[in-house]
């Protein structure tokens, strides 16, 4: 079986939009799969180390709570299981800075900033660490993450060109629909953590009340069509798709149902769908955050499984790259 291999930083609320693009998916698919909370890839920008600790904490309860099931895959923390630094490092090795300062991601973050921190720069080549650590297959992402697993590929390619056949080459996959979900109040925008778009931000603990009321100020055009057209309708379609997957129903099915409904009655279909598929998380959050206990417990086998694997990778990829065994 293709083994599934991805992460989510803890950085800021989760939103309807990481759970349509990898969250909801990972649930869906999670047998055998490898889903971690990626605690150093929320250091590359200034941050307060006591709200790292306790977004971590939160992040991994809501991961239970959306429905991953620690007897059925592996849920960890990325910090538990040091040696990803080590890979890191030997990656940096094999990844080119000119590869580094094209990603877009880098850039967006960069850009404007005084001064960028290293870590920045390196984020993709400790994502292709994570990655490539756990023989992977598979790395179920949206679709801002497609570049950096391109850029995994090439760098695991390059690995084993120079230094012989090692690293398993992953690819990304991302869903039919739903992949870049846009921002409620700027649909040509994605929806993303940070706080300056609160109303256009569905997060997956709001409340029904807050949900539906984001939905219905969603901003949407001064035409009455229900219609699928992302260039000249981005945020009905935004709507379409946020129905579509909270539903389980294709969107040209939705396009017939709603067509003639007008915007008021579409909103408020997918105010109530939105609702219903993100309750069973929020009722399963609260009864897990009381258990702090029970957390870290599921954490500590977590890391455990994932090490094994990782030290196997590890001996490997030291090997052929010519270090000295210790024993
Ligand atoms: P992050 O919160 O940046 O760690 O992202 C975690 C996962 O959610 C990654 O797979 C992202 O690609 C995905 N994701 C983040 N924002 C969106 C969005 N607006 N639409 C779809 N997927 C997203
Ligand atoms: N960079 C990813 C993001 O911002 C998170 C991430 C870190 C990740 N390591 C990963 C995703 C490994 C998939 C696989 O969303």
């Amino acid at each position: 079986m293709a083994r599934q291999f991805s992460g989510i930083k803890p950085t800021g609320e989760m939103h309807v939009g990481n759970y349509v693009g990898a969250v909801g998916r990972w649930v869906d698919q999670q047998d055998d799969g490898i889903f971690c909370v990626v605690d150093l890839h929320a250091m590359t920008m200034p941050y307060d180390p006591a709200d790292l600790r306790s977004e971590t904490v939160r992040l991994a309860t809501l991961l239970l709570a959306s429905g991953l099931d620690p007897q059925r895959c592996t849920l960890f923390v990325q910090s538990h299981v040091p040696v990803v630094a080590e890979l890191t490092w030997i990656l940096n090795c094999v990844a080119t800075v000119g590869e580094l300062r094209r990603m877009t991601q880098f850039k967006e973050k960069g850009d404007g900033q005084e001064s960028v921190s290293a870590g920045l720069l390196d984020y993709p080549v400790l994502m292709a660490a994570d990655i490539l650590l756990y023989d992977t297959d598979e790395v179920p992402v949206g679709e801002d993450q497609t570049q950096h697993v391109e850029l995994t590929r090439d760098v695991a390619t390059r690995f084993n060109h120079r230094f012989g056949d090692t690293l398993v080459v992953p690819k990304a996959t991302v869903p039919p629909v739903g992949a870049r979900i846009k921002d409620l109040q700027n649909p040509t925008a994605k929806m993303s953590k940070s706080l300056e778009s609160p109303q256009g931000t569905i997060l997956v603990l709001d409340e029904p009340k807050a949900i539906t009321k984001k939905v219905k100020s969603a901003v949407t055009d001064s035409d009455t069509e229900v219609r699928y057209d992302v260039e000249a309708k981005p945020g009905v379609s935004n709507l379409l798709a946020l129905l579509s997957v909270a539903t389980g129903t294709p969107v040209p099915d939705l396009e017939t149902e709603y067509a003639t409904s007008g915007y008021g009655t579409f909103k408020g279909a997918v105010a109530d769908a939105l609702v219903e598929y993100l309750r069973p998380t929020r009722e399963r959050y609260a009864e897990l955050a009381a258990d702090p206990a029970e957390l870290a417990r599921f954490l500590a086998v977590g890391a455990a499984r994932a090490e094994a694997i990782a030290s196997a990778t590890m001996d490997r990829v030291r090997t052929a790259v010519g270090l000295l065994a210790t024993r």
